[in-house]
């Protein structure tokens, strides 16, 4: 089942997101989150901080899994999702560090480390809400388009355009992004119990019409959607403007 909540814009969205985890988190506060990193997801992170800063959320006993990371940063490496995540949200909320993962860049063993993410997944008993954005050209977490769907963790190498998008956060030199990053699989994804994902500006708009009414296709990863049992899309004007 899919519901949309279309809110006017970016900070609406990020309210709206916050307002989501917010519930999960106070209705099952053992619940195992799914986050995600990127501009889209950083106004929530700042409402949900707000919100725990005020005594009216706790992060106490949440687990949280990311979708991805880099191949080759290191923890402390500034544009890493495990420094991300540290500054967003985990350093400034009362989560135990320690119930946080993100996958490892620096893993000498890629392959070993995607399974033993997996089953890490499974250990926690499976993403009660998994946080999703989505990129210009559909992708979900770093499953770039493509001829077939991912199961499971797996390395990937980043889509030219994902290249040139993230470039902002590498002093605009698509030479200093990495070429590669450990990826939740669209199977790791959609075994998620609840999916939230947030899609906000105009130039995102043509994708994300087409993940949701056009053909359901790995060319456009996100669309796989449509068969998930519970999503919520919140989205900005600008992001639905084509719906
Ligand atoms: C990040 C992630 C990516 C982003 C997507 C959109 O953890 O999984 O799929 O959600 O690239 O990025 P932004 O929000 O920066 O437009």
């Amino acid at each position: 089942m899919l519901r949309i909540y279309k809110k006017s814009d970016y900070e609406s969205m990020s309210r709206q997101v916050a307002n989501l985890i917010a519930a999960q988190v106070t209705l099952k506060p053992k619940s195992v989150l799914g986050l995600a990193t990127g501009s889209t997801p950083n106004g929530a992170y700042k409402y949900l901080i707000e919100s725990c800063k005020q005594g009216d959320l706790s992060f106490a006993e949440i687990s949280t899994v990311n979708l991805d990371e880099y191949v080759g940063l290191a923890p402390d490496h500034e544009q890493s999702y495990r420094y991300y995540m540290n500054d967003n949200l985990f350093n400034h909320v009362d989560i135990k560090l320690e119930n946080t993962h993100v996958p490892n860049g620096l893993a000498t063993h890629p392959t070993q480390e995607c399974l033993q993410y997996e089953q890490l997944i499974a250990d926690l008993g499976g993403v009660d809400l998994q946080l999703l954005g989505m990129g210009h050209n559909g992708h979900i977490a770093f499953n770039e388009p493509s001829e077939s769907y991912t199961k499971i963790t797996n390395v990937v190498d980043l889509a030219e355009r994902t290249i040139q998008a993230n470039s902002i956060y590498f002093e605009n030199d698509v030479n200093k992004v990495p070429k590669q990053a450990f990826t939740m699989g669209i199977g790791s994804i959609m075994r998620a119990r609840k999916i939230v994902i947030a899609v906000s500006g105009a130039e995102k708009a043509e994708s994300l019409v087409k993940a949701f009414q056009g053909p359901i296709t790995p060319s456009l990863p996100a669309s796989i959607l449509q068969v998930h049992h519970d999503v919520v899309l919140v989205a900005d004007e600008a992001a639905l403007s084509k719906f």
